[in-house]
């Protein structure tokens, strides 16, 4: 018996495109975080955070097949995030994993993951 992925656990595909889907929303109403996003259109960026997501969880690798190895803290290197970009962030994740209705601790699992990787994203503290 193959072990249960995370992925599986909380509902697989469909529950990852609405957890990033809601979470660019966020992104696409806020003056401070949707001028860091070179494109137009946030269609690609939202595919490629859902594509991320799912393949750390334990779902399909795709997102390596498409971009490589994520090295996320270099991706991010030439973005400025400090602790106002991070807390921001958080705060439309924090309403995504909200919306996706989760089990008290499987939100719990995700959101501390998505809290710690946001952390570890900040690059400046030029703010403070
Ligand atoms: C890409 C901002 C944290 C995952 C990006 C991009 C921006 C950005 C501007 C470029 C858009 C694109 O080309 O996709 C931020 C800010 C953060 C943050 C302001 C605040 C802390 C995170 C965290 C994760 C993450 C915590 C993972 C848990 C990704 C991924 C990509 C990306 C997977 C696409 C990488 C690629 O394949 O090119 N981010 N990010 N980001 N971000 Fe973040």
């Amino acid at each position: 018996i193959p072990p249960e992925t995370f992925f599986a656990l909380i509902g697989g595909e469909p529950t990852f495109r609405k957890l990033v889907a809601e979470f660019y929303r966020g992104i696409a109403a806020d003056p401070v975080l949707r001028p860091m996003y070179p494109e137009a259109d946030l269609g690609p960026a939202t595919e490629r955070m859902t594509l991320f997501l799912m393949q750390y969880w334990g779902g399909p690798n795709t997102y390596s097949q498409e971009r490589g190895h994520p090295r996320l803290r270099m991706r991010h290197a030439p973005f400025r995030i400090g602790p106002a970009e991070r807390d921001a962030w958080l705060g439309h994740m924090r309403r995504a994993v909200d919306s996706v209705e989760l089990p008290p601790d499987q939100a719990a699992t995700l959101w501390d993951y998505l809290e710690r990787a946001a952390y570890f994203m900040v690059n400046t503290m030029d703010d403070i």
